[in-house]
Order: structure tokens, then sequence, then C-alpha cells
């Protein structure tokens, strides 16, 4: 019913002027300055656009025995999976939360990273993290543009990722972690 008519018509010229715009703009600019523009340089790939997905949102907990079953009944599943980090001191659980998931951080020894956390700023979102395709080269990209990276190289994290910290102060007081899928 709505692609015929009179009203599915307009309907469809809205469309196309919707979906067609922008880019007939686009390519009308790009014959414009296809002059001007056909000696410059190639534009930077790190300028291109990105749409970095939220993988998940680490929340520091005191005891993740009974935070698992906080969030349990708060999002209505159980947590898929808990793996300990020993590197990082951590206990982890993780719960899916629709195309993201929430990840739940326990101490696991006393000069851990979340035991200092939670000491200083108690229980509560630890940070937020972005998945990358190839992460050093977005640590190289970001680490290029001024953000100050907390490792160097790539470590291996939780749920089978490589990943990297950018320190808070980077990013207005939030601490950011890239990851990595590793594809076995
Ligand atoms: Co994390």
């Amino acid at each position: 019913m709505c692609s015929s008519g009179p009203q599915g018509q307009t309907e469809q010229k809205m469309l196309r002027i919707f979906c067609e715009g922008p880019s007939e703009q686009r390519a009308a600019e790009r014959s414009a300055d296809e002059h001007s523009e056909a000696e410059a340089p190639e534009k930077s790939s790190s300028k291109k656009y990105r749409n970095m997905k939220l993988e998940h949102i680490g929340i520091a907990v005191k005891d993740l025995a009974a935070s698992n079953e906080l969030f349990a009944s708060l999002l209505g599943q159980a947590h898929y999976k808990i793996e300990a980090v020993e590197s990082e001191g951590v206990s982890t659980s993780f719960f899916m939360a629709g195309e993201s998931k929430i990840e739940l951080l326990e101490a696991s020894r006393a000069d851990s990273p979340i035991a200092k956390f939670i000491e200083k700023r108690g229980e509560g979102i630890h940070h937020l993290a972005f998945e990358v395709e190839d992460i050093e080269a977005e640590m190289k990209r970001l680490q290029a543009e001024g953000y100050r990276l907390l490792n160097e190289t790539p470590k291996r994290g939780a749920d089978n990722k490589l990943i990297c910290f950018l320190h808070p102060k980077s990013s207005n007081g939030v601490l950011v972690e890239l990851c990595q899928s590793i594809k076995d």
C-alpha cells in the first residue's frame, strides 16, 4: 500500500532524497574539487571514520560470587563464564547484554589494580572496552594522536582477547580498553 499511489510515490521520492541526496551532493563536490585536489596527497588513513563497538563494560566488585547473583537477577540470565587472569590479579565473570557484555572484576590478590581501584574509589564502573580489528595498528594510531598507553605491547586479557589500556588522564578520567579477539 505504501509503495503505490500518489502518497507512495511521494514517500519514494522522499526516500530518494534522504538516501541519495547526500551521496549525490558528495559526488558533485568531488567532481567540483577533482581538479583542485588531484595533486593533493592522500588523506591520512588515521582520520578515517570508525564505529568502534562497545565490547564490554568492566565493573569492579568486592565479592564476585555475590555480584554474580546480583547481576544474574538484574539481567535475567546467569554469567556465561568465569575466568581468572593471574597476570592481572583478577577473577572475572561475563554476562551478555545485547550486543555488548558486562565484565565483573574481583581482585585475586592485594596488589591487584582492582584492589587499588576499590580502595580509592569503591566498587563501580572500572573501564569501557572497545573492540578493534588490529590492536597494534590502533595502539600506534592513538599514541600518535597523543593518547597515553598503559602497556606498550598488547597483553592477554580475559575472554580470549588481546588487550591494551589507555591512561584515564587521556580520556576524561575513563579507563579505556582496546580489545581484539584472538582467532584460534
Ligand atoms: Co575488560
